[in-house]
C-alpha cells in the first residue's frame, strides 16, 4: 500500500480509538522487528509524568485534558444495602461478593486475571486509593503487591505503621487492558465499590495515590502536581458525623519509582507528614 495512504488510515484508526476512550496502544517493537535507533532528529525520552503512574511499555495517545470527562459522582450507590449495624468485615465481604457478581465488571476481566478488591484493617484511620490493578495485582488478586506496592509498604513503614494497619484499595478493581490508564467508564464501574469501602471503613484521612485517582475522587481535571500538598475533601459520601472525608493527594509510588529524585521523595514525605498530623500523630524523625 502507498505509505502515505497507510499513514492516513492508521491515523484515522487511532483517532477513532481515542474517541472510544482507548488511551494507549501497546507496541511490541520486537514483534515489529523495529529497533529504535537514536538519531539526531529523534525526540528525547519524555520525562516520567506524575499524571501517569504505570507502564514504561505504553505509548500515550493523549493526556487527559480539561475536556476529558471526569467520572460521574452520581454513579450508582453501593449495590448492597450497607447496614451500619453490620460488623465492618461482614459489610466488606458483602461488597466484595457483589463485585464478584457484577457482570459489567466481570466482562472487563482479561483472561488469567482476577478482581482486586481492597484489603487491610476495616477500622483503618488511613485509606490509600490507587488507580487500578497492575499485572502483579491482577495475578494475585491483591492491591499494591508489585514494585509500586513495595514502595507503598515502605512509605507506610516510614510513617511508623504497618501495611496491616491501613486500608488499601483502587478506583478500578481489575487490570485495564495493556496496563493503560483506566477510562472514565472503567472508573464509573469501580465507583460504587470504592465508595462502599470508604463508607464501611470510615477512614479519618484518604490518600489519593496519583493523578488518575486524585482527579477521579475530586472530580477535577487539575493535575496531581497542583493538587498534592494540601487538603481536599472527598464528598461523594459522608462520614458518620455527616462530614466529607479529608483527602490528601500525593504522587503515585509507580511515578516515584520512575522519577526517584530527592525532590519528589521529599514532596511525598511532606504529604504523608500532613496525614499523620491530621490524625494527631507525631511523624517519625527522618
Ligand atoms: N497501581 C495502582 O494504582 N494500584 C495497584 O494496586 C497497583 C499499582
Amino acid at each position: 500500500m502507498d505509505p502515505a495512504r497507510a499513514k492516513r488510515l492508521l491515523q484515522q484508526h487511532l483517532r477513532t480509538d481515542e474517541l472510544l476512550g482507548v488511551a494507549t496502544v501497546p507496541i511490541d517493537l520486537d514483534a515489529l522487528a523495529i529497533t529504535p535507533t537514536p538519531t539526531s532528529t529523534s525526540k528525547p525520552t519524555p520525562k516520567p509524568s506524575p499524571e501517569r503512574s504505570e507502564g514504561p511499555d505504553q505509548t500515550r495517545l493523549h493526556k487527559p485534558t480539561a475536556s476529558t470527562p471526569t467520572p460521574r459522582l452520581t454513579a450508582a450507590p453501593p449495590p448492597v444495602r450497607l447496614d451500619p449495624a453490620d460488623p465492618k468485615p461482614d459489610a466488606l465481604r458483602k461488597l466484595r461478593e457483589a463485585l464478584g457478581q457484577d457482570q459489567r465488571v466481570l466482562d472487563k476481566l482479561m483472561p488469567g486475571t482476577q478482581l482486586v478488591f481492597g484489603e487491610g484493617d476495616p477500622d483503618a484511620e488511613i485509606m490509600f486509593i490507587g488507580e487500578g490493578a497492575g499485572e502483579d495485582e491482577a495475578r494475585t488478586g491483591r492491591p499494591f503487591v508489585g514494585r509500586a506496592g513495595q514502595l507503598l509498604d515502605n512509605m507506610i513503614k516510614a510513617m511508623g505503621l504497618e501495611r496491616e494497619q491501613v486500608y488499601i484499595t483502587n478506583c478500578v478493581h481489575f487490570r485495564p487492558p495493556g496496563n493503560r490508564t483506566p477510562t472514565p467508564d472503567e472508573i464509573d464501574l469501580g465507583w460504587p465499590y470504592m465508595i462502599g469501602q470508604v463508607q464501611v471503613v470510615q477512614p479519618q484521612a484518604i490518600v489519593a495515590l496519583g493523578g488518575t485517582s486524585a482527579k477521579a475522587l475530586l472530580n477535577t481535571s487539575t493535575g496531581i502536581t497542583r493538587l498534592r500538598g494540601r487538603w481536599h475533601t472527598f464528598d461523594a459520601v459522608q462520614n458518620q458525623q455527616g462530614e466529607p472525608f479529608p483527602l490528601m493527594p500525593t504522587f503515585h509510588p509507580a511515578f516515584l519509582l520512575r522519577s526517584y529524585t530527592r525532590d519528589n521523595r521529599a514532596k511525598v514525605w511532606a504529604d504523608l507528614v500532613e496525614v499523620l498530623k491530621k490524625l494527631g500523630k507525631t511523624p517519625p524523625k527522618r
